[in-house]
């Protein structure tokens, strides 16, 4: 089951390049996957040191990290206060 389910999100990835790709994460985070993916050089591995999917052990301790905060810090780009990661 689970296979299946790998393959046919990786066919509607395929098929899909303008389509809207927003995770909905905890808090009120809205991950825009497709922006992210435009915006940042380097390609799927700057995030998915393991290949696309989902991250091992993503959650509060990663994005306030390397998964998202300590990018946005870095390239001086993207949201880094509370509120404007988490919009209610
Ligand atoms: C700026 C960081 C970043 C980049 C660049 C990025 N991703 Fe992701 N991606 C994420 C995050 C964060 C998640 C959610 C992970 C989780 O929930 O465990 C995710 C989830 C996914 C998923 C799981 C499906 C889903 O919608 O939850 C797939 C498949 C995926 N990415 C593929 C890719 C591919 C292919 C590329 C390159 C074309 C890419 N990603 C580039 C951060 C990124
Ligand atoms: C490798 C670098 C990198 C990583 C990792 C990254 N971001 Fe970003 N983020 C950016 C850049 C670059 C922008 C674009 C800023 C601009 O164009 O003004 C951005 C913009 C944003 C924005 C505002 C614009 C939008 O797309 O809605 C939000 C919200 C955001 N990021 C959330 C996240 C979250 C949540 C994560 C982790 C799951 C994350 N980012 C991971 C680089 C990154
Ligand atoms: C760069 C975006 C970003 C910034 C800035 C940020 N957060 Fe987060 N935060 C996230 C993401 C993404 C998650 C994990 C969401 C998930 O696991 O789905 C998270 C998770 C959390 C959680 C845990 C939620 C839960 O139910 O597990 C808390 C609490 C939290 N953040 C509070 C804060 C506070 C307080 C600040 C400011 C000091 C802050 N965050 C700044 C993106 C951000």
């Amino acid at each position: 089951m689970k296979k299946i389910i790998v393959v046919l999100s990786l066919v509607a990835f395929a098929g899909s390049a303008f389509a809207a790709d927003v995770i909905e994460m905890k808090r009120g985070v809205k991950f825009n996957h497709k922006a992210h993916q435009a915006n940042v050089s380097g390609g799927c591995k700057v995030c998915h040191e393991k290949g696309p999917g989902k991250i091992e052990g993503f959650g509060k301790d990663l994005a306030h990290g390397k998964a998202c905060k300590a990018c946005h810090v870095e390239m001086k780009k993207g949201p880094t206060s509370c509120k404007d990661c988490h919009k209610p």
